[in-house]
């Protein structure tokens, strides 16, 4: 599947749920969502026969998001649903960890290939801060639960914030060396429905290489992310920085939620629904969503906020 602009478009991610047991301020509102009826969203059935579709238009790498994914009952079921799927190739799914010591095992045996935990900060109070609900003890548990499941690059996403965990910066990146694990920086991204972070917070990813002057370039990437190592580090160090460095000219993904709606764009409102639709009806809309595909999405800074129309853990993060 090719969009617009050449793009192949190859990669599919895929919101299981809306809900989360955590409420973090940059992605949910302290309330959380409001539990949507069950017949608005889409069922397991619809959910494989739409990756079945994707994977006939050329999909072949998969990632799981949520909301957060582990709360779904059926997620190990859904997983090894999509295992069996032909040409999908990569099964990836991103958590916030603190259900992995249950889950981890199970979702290695089910065909999930690579794990992205979220990690903004290794200070109890700020953990506790920043999810409202959850604690940092959970989530290093659910780290260790991966590494012991066997779970090859397992990469630790934190959330660059000014005034939050810019402090952090050394101790989060060390954490590739404790570990054999990859840390990623992402840059704040200004999504409709995020917390009143003020202009401070929006800190652009080369305040990483200003912190570790030490880290070493490495070559190529990794999709969006630009690569380094600290010296003796196991894993890598990733920038992601969807502001200071617009990435969309080599965007190859569509995005499904979990009410069956697929997005050309994070950051654009459109939308076409899959829900209730057969084969074909999927497959149309599939293309239509490719072919909607915008070049580039406008800049996005403090100023200029996303013109999603979704809150975070409403579209996957
Ligand atoms: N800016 C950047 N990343 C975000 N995520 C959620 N909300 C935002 C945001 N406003 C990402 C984080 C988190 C994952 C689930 O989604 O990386 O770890
Ligand atoms: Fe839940 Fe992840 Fe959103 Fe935090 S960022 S509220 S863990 S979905």
């Amino acid at each position: 599947m090719r969009d617009g602009f050449g793009r192949e478009i190859t990669y599919l991610r895929m919101s299981v749920t809306e809900l989360c047991n955590l409420r973090c301020r940059y992605c949910m509102p302290a309330e959380g969502v409001h539990k949507r009826r069950h017949e608005e969203m889409l069922t397991q059935e619809e959910t494989l026969l739409a990756l079945r579709v994707a994977a006939e238009l050329g999909m072949r790498k998969l990632r799981i998001t949520g909301g957060e994914p582990l709360v779904k009952r059926n997620i190990v079921a859904i997983c090894e649903g999509a295992a069996m799927i032909p040409g999908i190739e990569e099964i990836g799914l991103t958590t916030n960890g603190t259900l992995l010591p249950k889950l981890a095992k199970p979702l290695k045996e089910a065909g999930v290939s690579r794990l992205n935990i979220s990690l903004d900060t290794l200070d109890e109070k700020k953990y506790a801060w920043m999810t409202r609900l959850g604690s940092l003890d959970m989530a290093l548990k659910g780290i260790e639960a991966a590494l012991e499941a066997g779970f090859a690059r397992v990469k630790l996403n934190a959330v660059l914030i000014g005034g939050f965990n810019d402090d952090e910066i050394r101790p989060l990146a060390q954490l590739s060396a404790r570990w054999p694990v990859d840390v990623r920086f992402i840059e704040l991204m200004p999504m409709p429905d995020g917390a009143p972070f003020g202009p401070e917070a929006y800190i652009p990813c080369d305040r990483v290489v200003e912190a570790l002057p030490e880290l070493e370039p490495l070559p190529g990437g990794d999709g969006v992310a630009r690569l380094y190592r600290l010296p003796g580090g196991q894993g890598r160090v990733g920038l992601i920085s969807p502001l200071s460095d617009n990435f969309c000219g080599w965007c190859n993904r569509l995005r499904l939620t979990a009410d069956g709606r697929v997005k050309p764009c994070l950051h654009s409102p459109a939308e076409f629904s899959i829900k209730g639709l057969d084969r074909e009806g999927m497959r149309r809309q599939f293309l239509a969503a490719c072919a909607a595909k915008p070049e580039q999405h406008p800049l996005l800074s403090y100023a200029h906020r996303s013109a999603a129309n979704r809150s975070m853990n409403r579209i996957g993060g």
